[in-house]
C-alpha cells in the first residue's frame, strides 16, 4: 500500500526518500507469527500503519505485545511472515542493524544493563545525542546525564529512554515503537508522556493500559492470545 507523501521537503531529504508522490506504509505486518519454543506467543497478525499513524495495543499479560514490537525489530529469532518498515524487509545482519537505527524503541523491560552505563551513554545509543539532550530537558531528566542508569528512579530511566526515542524521532525517525512507556511515572507524568507522544510526527505503536495514552491514539486495537484485533 502507498500513500501520498504530505512529508516536508527537507525531512523527505533527510530520510532518502526519492520518489516525492507516494510512500510506503510506515509498518505493514502480513501473517507474523512469533513462537517460544512450543509456545505461539503472537498468531498471524496482520496490520498496516500509515506514516504518521498513532496506534495503541492493549491487551492481557502475556497476550504477545512486546514479543510483536521485538519481532519488528529483529530481537525474536522464532519469527516468521512479513514485517517491512517504510515498505522494506530486513534480511541480512546489516538490514536488522540499520532497521534498529531506523525504528525508536522504548522497551518495557529498561534494564541498568550488564555493565553501569551513563545516561548520555544511553542517550547516545540512539545515534543523535544533541537531539536527544535537547529532549531530556524537556523531559526534565537533562540534569542526570553523568549518572548510572541503575541509580535513576523508575520514572527517571523510563523518561530516559523516552528522550533516546525523541532524539531518533527528531533526527528523522519514522516509526517509534513504546512498550508501557508510562508504566512507571505518577499521573503527571503519565499525561506529560500521552501529550509528547501524540504530538510525534512519526508513527507511533504503543502498547499501553493507559487510558490517557489510548485515547490519544487514532487507532486502538486489543491483543488477546497472540492475536490483534483492531477495537477503534
Ligand atoms: N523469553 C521467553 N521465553 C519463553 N516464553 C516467553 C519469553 N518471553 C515471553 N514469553 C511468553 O510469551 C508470551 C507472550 O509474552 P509477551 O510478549 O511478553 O506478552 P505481553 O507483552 O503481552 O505481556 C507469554 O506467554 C510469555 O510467558
Ligand atoms: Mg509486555
Amino acid at each position: 500500500m502507498e500513500y501520498a507523501d504530505v512529508r516536508s521537503p527537507h525531512v523527505r531529504a533527510r530520510t532518502g526518500a526519492t520518489t516525492p508522490a507516494v510512500i510506503a506504509a510506515a509498518l505493514r505486518l502480513s501473517a507474523v507469527r512469533c513462537r517460544h519454543g512450543r509456545l505461539i506467543a503472537v498468531d498471524g497478525v496482520d496490520l498496516t500503519l500509515a506514516p504518521g499513524e498513532h496506534l495503541a495495543i492493549t491487551g492481557t499479560n502475556g497476550s504477545g505485545k512486546s514479543t510483536l514490537l521485538r519481532a519488528v525489530l529483529g530481537l525474536h529469532r522464532e519469527t516468521t511472515g512479513v514485517i517491512e518498515v517504510a515498505g522494506r524487509q530486513a534480511r541480512g545482519t546489516a538490514d536488522w542493524r540499520r532497521r534498529r537505527a531506523e525504528v525508536a524503541w522504548i522497551p518495557q523491560r529498561q534494564g541498568a544493563g550488564r555493565f553501569p552505563l551513563l545516561v548520555k551513554e544511553l542517550l547516545d545509543s540512539g545515534g543523535h545525542l544533541d537531539e536527544a539532550i535537547a529532549a531530556a530537558e524537556r523531559l526534565g531528566v537533562a540534569g542526570l546525564l553523568d549518572r548510572t542508569l541503575g541509580t535513576l528512579s523508575g520514572g527517571q530511566l523510563q523518561r530516559a529512554y523516552l528522550a533516546r526515542a525523541l532524539g531518533q524521532v527528531a533526527a528523522g525517525a519514522e516509526l517509534v515503537l513504546a512498550d508501557e512507556p508510562t508504566a512507571a511515572l505518577d499521573f503527571a507524568g503519565q499525561e506529560q508522556v500521552a501529550e509528547v507522544l501524540a504530538g510525534l510526527a512519526a508513527a507511533v505503536v504503543v502498547v499501553t493500559h493507559d487510558r490517557v495514552v489510548a485515547a490519544a491514539c487514532g487507532r486502538v486495537a486489543e491483543m488477546a492470545a497472540g492475536r490483534l484485533r483492531e477495537v477503534r
